[in-house]
């Protein structure tokens, strides 16, 4: 069979690797793809938010299945538009993606069938919001409603604080329309883990979970960033959370969507912190993790092919959805300077040293051709995993394999992981 992969990021290379693995599979296309996606897929020239064009190609050339990595085009509707010409295409249609696409919407679906959230309002007038401020208890989070990279939330530790947030998203409109409605929420304290689920609109089956590092510096300091390495399973996720997320989240948030007409196929991301009061959802998003999927899908012993279409014909309880016994950790190698201001354009050296190399692997995010050089072409550039039979290896291999790629500018944490000793 052929198959079309829309993105351009690490997770999109890594889905393109699981489905390489697939014997089912002939031919591979990824639309735009980048400089690493081209090893295993044929990249197309045309962009995630083109969905015409997309379904054009994928009509011309006969492909059987259409997987949507990023957020933008399943929020736009590229689901219905490929539905609607007959096309098979996994992911969440517009009506059901929009549980990424407004944190208002998935606060007050939460709210509504009792899924454990912390406490918030929303407000679409300023004034409102800084009249609420007043007399809320801080530190408090605000959340820009609709997409804005992953960047727009704001931990505010002062009253001033808060009120230049609710300034900068409704007023300056710092992520534009983004922040038209902001949600007001509690500020929670835990851990926090990333649970990815295949849906198929009745049935959700739970992924290993694994645990993103957001802030760009050690520590967790500095800047949010789109995810600067992850970690899989997270050992904070015990069997206890494990069947009290089963039974008070995943399902009720499966039914929920189903009772409101909005069938949930593809995959559902739940970001939970693990407080004292127990696990709460933080977001949903409508899509793999970046750089989640990048520890998660190395581990899946399934054909990604078999469950992606299961979900769609409403068939996953009849998967036996299997990971390996071990672990893995991803450390993002990045341009300096990111998540602000960085140089592009430096040739990245030492790539062939992943070549059958067992467990190993380096997903490209942004980097691409110039001639036969592959150059950095983005903040996050490149994803080194590495599995173990436990997180302690996994982690020891994934920083030893961040030495063998060069580039100047090369930035990473190294924290990457340490957690994980205090369990030990
Ligand atoms: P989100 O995009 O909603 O996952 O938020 C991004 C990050 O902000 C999360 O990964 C948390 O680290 C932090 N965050 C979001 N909501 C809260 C909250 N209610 N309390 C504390 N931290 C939060
Ligand atoms: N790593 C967080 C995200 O993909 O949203």
């Amino acid at each position: 069979m052929k198959v079309l992969i829309v993105g351009s990021g690490g997770r999109e290379h890594a889905i393109a690797t699981s489905v390489n693995k697939s014997d089912k599979v002939d031919k591979i296309y990824c639309a735009p793809g980048n400089a690493g996606i081209a090893g295993v897929a044929e990249c197309v020239d045309i962009g995630a938010m083109e969905f015409d064009k997309l379904a054009d190609f994928a009509e011309k050339n006969e492909i059987d299945l259409t997987i949507i990595g990023m957020d933008d085009p399943l929020v736009g509707g590229v689901v219905d538009v490929f539905e609607k010409r007959g096309l098979r295409v996994f992911g969440p249609r517009k009506n059901a993606a929009i549980i990424e696409g407004s944190k208002a919407f998935s606060k007050d679906l939460m709210k509504k069938y009792n899924i454990p959230t912390a406490a918030y309002e929303n407000f679409d007038n300023p004034e409102a919001a800084l009249k609420y401020l007043e007399t809320a208890k801080m530190p408090i989070v605000l959340k820009a409603d609709g997409l804005a990279l992953g960047k727009g939330v704001l931990i505010c530790n002062t009253l001033d604080e808060a009120k230049e947030g609710v300034k900068s998203l409704m007023l300056d409109k710092q992520f534009g329309d983004a922040g038209n409605q902001i949600v007001i929420e509690e500020f929670m304290t835990g851990r926090e883990v990333s649970v990815l689920c295949y849906c198929d609109g009745t049935h959700i089956k739970p992924m290993t979970s694994a645990q993103d590092h957001k802030r760009a510096k050690d520590n967790d300091e500095g800047l949010n960033t789109g995810g600067m390495g992850t970690f899989s399973p997270s050992p904070f996720y015990n069997d206890e959370v494990s069947r009290f997320c089963e039974e008070k989240v995943y399902q009720p948030t499966m039914d929920a969507m189903k009772a409101e007409g909005r069938d949930f196929v593809g995959i559902l991301f739940v970001g939970l912190m693990l407080t004292e009061d127990g696990p709460k959802v933080l977001e949903y998003n409508a899509r793999f993790g970046d750089p989640e999927a990048q520890v998660v899908l190395p581990r899946m012993k399934n054909d990604i092919v078999d469950v992606m279409n299961a979900c769609i014909d409403g068939k996953l309880d009849e998967v036996d959805l299997q990971f390996e016994d071990n672990a893995a950790v991803c450390v993002v190698l990045a341009s300096d300077g990111y998540p602000v201001a960085y140089e592009k354009g430096k040739e990245i050296t030492g790539l062939e040293n992943f070549e059958n190399k067992d467990g190993y692997y380096v997903f490209h995010a942004g980097t691409k051709f110039d001639g036969d050089k592959i150059v950095t072409n983005g903040g996050r550039v490149l994803g080194v995993t590495a599995k173990g039979s436990d997180l302690v290896e996994a982690r020891k291999n994934a920083y030893e394999a961040t030495k063998w790629v060069s580039f100047d500018n090369k930035y990473m944490r190294n924290d990457i992981g340490k957690a994980i000793d205090e369990v030990k």
